[in-house]
């Protein structure tokens, strides 16, 4: 037997990035975005309300974004509780934030993996954005890396954000080799 929720949009664990940006003046910020995510090879899309940071990276085509984990999260969870019009985020996390070689804004540098992005495209303005940006570069620890050079999933112990129950999820163990187990019902 089935139930039918209705059109609820805040169902399924999704991904915590961290969105770092410049204000006008140079002070960084950095926000909690979980509507956003990977929407191709290389680029990634994020859709943000009204906040400083959303005018922060129309006006400087650029932002960073690194993806919550376990290690991090208190600081994950204040970045997105707390305003940049109100607070220096960056100077009361106590975290390092260092200008971007490749784009206009910072990088964060207690979290283990940040993509550098150039905005590429904004649909909406600075209260209601869906924005685009490419990945310039990405910057990972070494300490996430296995002997192959591959981010290892469980070093870095990412989150994601389970909208149902307000919670916070480490992404877990691999469960089946992609591209792969699907095989069974093609009679291979
Ligand atoms: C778990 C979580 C997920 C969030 N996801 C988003 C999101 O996808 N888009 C958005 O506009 N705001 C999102 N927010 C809210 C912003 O992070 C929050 O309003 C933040 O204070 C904005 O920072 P700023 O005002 O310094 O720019 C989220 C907050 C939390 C705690």
């Amino acid at each position: 037997m089935k139930k039918s929720l209705g059109a609820v949009g805040e169902l399924f664990p999704q991904s915590v990035f961290i969105i770092a940006s410049y204000g006008e003046d140079g002070t960084p910020n950095a926000m909690n975005a979980a509507w956003a995510g990977e929407c191709d090879y290389g680029h990634i899309a994020i859709n943000l309300g009204s906040h400083l940071s959303t005018a922060n990276i129309i006006r400087r085509g650029a932002f960073t974004v690194a993806p919550a984990n376990t290690d991090n999260i208190i600081s994950a969870d204040y970045f997105g509780i707390a305003k940049g019009e109100k607070v220096n985020k960056a100077r009361q996390s106590g975290l390092t934030f260092t200008k971007s070689e490749h784009v206009d804004a910072p990088v964060i540098e207690e979290y283990p993996l940040t993509m550098e992005c150039e905005v590429v495209s904004v649909e909406g303005d600075e209260k209601d954005a869906r924005i685009v940006g490419r990945v310039v570069n990405v910057l990972v620890d070494e300490a996430i890396l296995d002997e192959e050079g591959r981010v290892d999933f469980s070093r870095m112990r990412p989150v994601v954000y389970d909208s149902a129950r307000r919670v916070y999820r480490v992404v877990g163990a691999p469960v089946a080799d992609a591209w792969s187990v699907g095989k069974a019902l093609m009679g291979e």
